[in-house]
């Protein structure tokens, strides 16, 4: 086995990684600058082979028969390939982890000979040029936007956690309105994925929220694809396709609403912990992969456990334990407060500790108006700040 196999198995980054997250976006971007030319325009592309032009045939042992079962698995280019796991490639090809993460590399290492991906290591400066070019959508409410430094952020896990009726499912319709509005008016200019694991998803909502805004709500609506899912099974066949329905459907968000209800219903017994928390973790794991390798957000909910033996604090914890906090680039916990909602950012690795308060109604998430922020925060960049601090 080579090194490269080895490392890549034993997920030794510096050795030879999956495609970074700088790797992606360039790939992303450079597929987008062929696709969609409203994307990112300002970003200078640095590849010579258009991405599209890339057969899975041109990757290096792999011929007819391989590119006929990677098919019937779902992956049809060379970055499906790029980003999926050994494991589950193993299982794919029924072949063992070894051949089928050579094939991953060689994947990888196709697209960097393209210049389509960049080399392992990138400067510090130039990481942060490329965050800069990162997308954000905004959730509606200038004061949540700020708690999150801009919006939601591609190539991250966002997670709103709270308890029954804090606004979780309310900010993802929401967010399904601004994601297709134009960049410059605090939207992605894209699609939407919306997984529905509660059966909570109406449209008729997002449609209010839309007109609300005075956005053109028929294109808005043209934009969601939704995906109501019934069982913990479905969830993840649809999360591991999920690569191709991002690029059938130019979504630059994915919403999974109630990320672990499915799991935590049909897992019920202890001693089925570990098989769910071990399923969990995989599609955990392959979200993470997809964000960052098709920069795209994904902004997961997630219930709330109550603690009773808490003392002080808030008596409740998000469901799914540290398996899902960890996953989480950055985790929200919601909850009501009066007729008002509030904020609170628990883990970020940039954000600071703070709290903000905002509303819901006919808008969807929006601030509050009483403290003389704007009405329709969409699109309007400047505006007064709610966020307070801790306590
Ligand atoms: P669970 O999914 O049950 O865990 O809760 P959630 O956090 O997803 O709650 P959700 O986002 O659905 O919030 C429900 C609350 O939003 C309701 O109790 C209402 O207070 C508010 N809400 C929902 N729809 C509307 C609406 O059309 N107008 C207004 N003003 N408020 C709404
Ligand atoms: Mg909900």
């Amino acid at each position: 086995m080579s090194d490269e196999v080895v490392a890549y198995m034993t997920g030794e980054r510096g050795k030879a990684a999956p495609a970074s997250v700088e790797d992606v976006e360039e790939a992303v971007r450079t597929k987008n600058d062929t696709t969609n030319t409203n994307m990112n325009t300002n970003i200078e592309s640095e590849a010579t082979v258009p991405i599209l032009d890339l057969e899975i045939q041109d990757i290096e042992g792999v011929g007819p028969t391989t590119a006929k079962k990677l098919k019937e698995a779902g992956i049809v280019s060379v970055m499906d390939l790029a980003v999926t796991s050994a494991e589950e490639l193993s299982v794919d090809l029924n072949s063992s982890k070894e051949s089928a993460a050579a094939f991953i590399i060689s994947a990888q290492k196709l697209l960097r000979d393209s210049n389509l991906i960049q080399k392992e290591f990138v400067t510090a400066d130039a990481a942060l040029e490329k965050r800069r070019s990162m997308l954000r959508c905004s959730t509606g409410s200038r004061a949540l936007d700020e708690l999150l430094l801009g919006g939601i952020e591609t190539q991250a896990l966002t997670e709103f956690y709270g308890e029954f009726g804090s606004g979780k499912s309310q900010i993802c319709h929401t967010l399904c309105a601004t994601a297709r509005q134009p960049i410059e008016s605090g939207g992605m200019d894209s699609g939407v994925i919306y997984i529905d694991t509660e059966g909570t998803f109406r449209p008729e909502r997002v449609e209010q929220i839309a007109r609300a805004r005075g956005l053109d709500h028929r294109h808005v609506l043209k934009s969601i694809a939704v995906c109501k899912v019934y069982n913990s099974s479905h969830l993840e066949l649809i999360v591991k396709d999920l690569g191709k329905y991002v690029n059938d459907f130019n979504a630059k968000l994915v919403i999974i609403d109630g990320i672990i209800s499915l799991h935590r219903a049909e897992f019920a017994g202890r001693g089925t912990l570990a098989d769910r928390q071990q399923r969990l973790n995989g599609m955990l794991h392959k979200i993470i992969r997809l964000a960052e390798i098709f920069n795209i957000a994904v902004v997961i909910t997630n219930q709330v456990l109550s603690s009773p033996d808490t003392f002080f604090g808030d008596p409740t914890k998000a469901a799914g334990g540290n398996l899902v906090a960890h996953s989480s680039t950055y985790r929200v916990y919601l909850r009501k407060s009066g007729e008002n909602r509030v904020a609170k950012m628990m883990d970020s690795p940039y954000h600071p500790y703070s709290d903000t308060r905002f509303t819901i109604n006919e808008k969807g998430a929006d601030d509050i108006e009483e403290e003389g922020i704007s009405k329709n925060s969409v699109g309007n960049k400047k505006g007064n700040k709610s966020t307070t601090t801790t306590d």
